[in-house]
């Protein structure tokens, strides 16, 4: 949710941290703020606002740490915004995640007389670190950590010492290693401007950064190693290259991000994925559960349909946040995939840990390399899609859903069951049809302008199409505001159907080639009967959609299981523009964060 660093070098800190918060924006923009050291004081600045439009004079000095806020918290304020300090402003901290026990200890803080100048649960970490320090921050931040219920990544500098001490437990902290400093953030692209050395901090550590120092310690304090790794990021894949917004750009790169998925997977027909599951496994598989949020949810209904059609196997799909707590019936003999395009999501990852707690094999489908669910997954998949910065996801959902594919395929191969070489070919062929949708942007901008100012919305579809009316529902809501709901199109008539009359555009997903088609047709005749405007996604040469339809926005013809992405591409455009239209930021939506790393 937030996004926290630090940097400690040879270099002033201030350009490299507001660098670093402006790459970590998505995480949450309400407000943000930075602590900067020098000559044994802090100063501390902090506003409400977007950082990209900070107008502020830098601050001297080679060590600070900062941070981009998400309310959980009091309200967007400057006083909530962090760093926080002690109460004699001689330790400043930052912190993503949320204290638990904030009120408890807040309590007994207060008894003591500590004084707190925010509502946050964050600031009760100053001033615990205040209460133990004796001298040495390393010890005061171990003990404070100690007395913390809940996730937290903290960072925390002291007026007299030359150093950043960091925690972590349940919000990523990441460390990267160069010769002009280190810094320490929540995420990559925090980091990548300076460094591609990267140390992955775990649960239940800590690291004390100097200028030409790293130290992690565990849970029992003691000095441990954790491995230097080099990521593979660039930084000019964090840009936006030219287009207005980064949502855009993220929808126009899908014919590379799917390429890129499929990547070195496909080989002579025969399809080459290592996900660790082994022949013995498989073959004694029950039944396949998916858990997600958001997003990456829907990518796991697609999963369903497909997981049942292509491998006769059970599939059940559960939001994350239901899963975790509801004691689900799982055994040895079932497979959790988790999907997370960010591999943080407070949620997934603790529906992850249950599956583990249960001793049932895990998969993780995650695009961010190192992040916490591909490191705990058992086993796993990486869809490849690149940095994805825009909060509504896009081009990650498209390569969860290759990767599902993908898996079906190698479950069936390592099953012994004959490889559809007509899928192999037809997933071959998908990044062209992709380009070939996003051609027709300047004609889906034209139904985005009748469309843009309607307060509502309705999104149906058939069979896999299902899945896709509901993300098609979701991006809008995201970037637009504007309310929308996706339903299986058939169920529409036991409810939304009562909302339906002139004034509701209802988007319908009609491929004429799917198994569905005549059912959708008799749909969209109960929506005309009731005078509702019908923008229909249908298939290239289908001239008969005309006829009902008050839009069409044609896509090429395909296969049924690679649907779900063709149809999607149009529905990603279509919110794009109407959020454009409507002159909002499809970036940074209102309430929204990229990365949830909140229960
Ligand atoms: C947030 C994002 C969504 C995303 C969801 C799940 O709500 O705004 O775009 O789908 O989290 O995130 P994950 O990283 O686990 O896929």
């Amino acid at each position: 949710m937030c996004g926290i660093i630090g940097y400690i070098g040879i270099e002033e800190c201030y350009p490299i941290i507001m660098d670093g918060l402006r790459k970590m924006e998505y995480r949450g923009y309400d407000s943000y703020g930075i602590a900067v050291c020098e000559n044994h004081k802090i100063e501390l600045r902090k506003h409400v606002g977007k950082i990209s439009e900070d107008g502020s004079k830098s601050i001297p000095g080679k060590m600070g740490i900062g941070h981009t806020r998400w309310a959980t918290h009091g309200n967007v304020t400057e006083k909530n915004a962090h760093p926080h300090f002690d109460n004699k402003k001689d330790i400043a901290i930052v912190h993503n995640g949320i204290i638990e026990n904030f009120s408890w200890l807040k309590k007994m803080l207060e008894k003591h007389g500590h004084k707190f100048r925010s509502d946050t649960d964050s600031e009760v970490i100053a001033h615990l670190i205040e209460t133990y320090y004796k001298g040495d921050l390393e010890k005061a931040v171990y003990k404070a950590v100690g007395l913390l219920e809940g996730t937290y990544g903290i960072l925390a500098i002291q007026m007299s010492e030359e150093k950043i001490v960091a925690a972590r437990n349940g919000s990523p902290v990441v460390i990267g290693v160069s010769e002009s400093g280190n810094i320490i953030a929540s995420d990559v692209s925090a980091i990548v401007q300076k460094t591609k050395d990267i140390i992955y901090l775990k649960d239940g550590q800590m690291a004390s950064v100097t200028k030409d120092n790293v130290r992690i310690m565990g849970r029992t304090f003691r000095k441990i190693e954790n491995e230097i790794e080099k990521i593979e990021w660039d930084i000019k894949e964090i840009e936006k290259k030219g287009f207005k917004h980064f949502m855009l750009k993220e929808i126009m790169e899908q014919p590379e991000s799917l390429q890129n998925t499929m990547l070195g997977r496909i080989k002579n027909d025969s399809i080459k994925l290592s996900t660790g599951l082994s022949k013995d496994f498989l073959q004694n598989m029950r039944r396949v559960v998916i858990t997600a949020c958001g997003t990456s949810w829907h990518a796991a209904i697609v999963g369903k349909y497909l997981i049942e059609k292509m491998c006769n196997i059970p599939v059940e799909v559960d939001y994350a946040s239901e899963f975790r707590y509801r004691d689900p019936l799982i055994g040895k003999d079932d497979l959790v995939i988790v999907i997370s395009q960010s591999g943080e999501t407070a949620d997934t990852l603790a529906a992850l840990h249950e599956a583990k707690k249960k001793g049932v094999k895990t998969l993780g489908i995650v695009n961010v390399v190192g992040s916490t669910i591909a490191r705990e997954s058992e086993n796993g998949i990486y869809i490849h899609a690149g940095p994805e910065i825009g909060v509504a996801s896009t081009k990650a959902f498209t390569s969860q859903i290759i990767s599902l594919i993908l898996l079906a395929l190698s479950i069936n191969q390592e099953l012994g069951k004959n490889v559809d070489e007509e899928l192999l070919k037809s997933l071959k062929s998908i990044p062209e049809k992709i380009s070939s949708v996003l051609e027709t942007s300047a004609g889906i901008r034209n139904v985005a302008e009748y469309f843009y100012n309607h307060p509502n919305a309705l999104y149906l579809g058939r069979g896999i199409n299902f899945p896709v009316a509901l993300e098609g529902a979701l991006k809008l809501k995201e970037i637009s505001y504007i309310h929308a709901e996706g339903y299986p199109a058939a169920e529409m008539k036991h409810g939304p159907i009562a909302l339906v009359d002139e004034k509701m555009p209802v988007v319908f997903i009609a491929n004429k080639n799917g198994e569905s088609y005549k059912k959708i047709m008799s749909n969209m005749q109960e929506i005309k009967a009731r005078n509702g405007v019908i923008i229909t996604i249908a298939t290239e040469g289908d001239e008969e959609i005309k006829k009902i339809s008050d839009h069409v926005i044609y896509v090429p013809k395909c296969r049924e299981e690679l649907m779900p992405i063709i149809n999607t591409i149009p529905l990603q455009l279509l919110a794009y523009h109407i959020a454009d239209l409507k002159g909002l930021d499809p970036d940074k939506p209102k309430n929204l964060a990229k990365s949830v790393t909140v229960e």
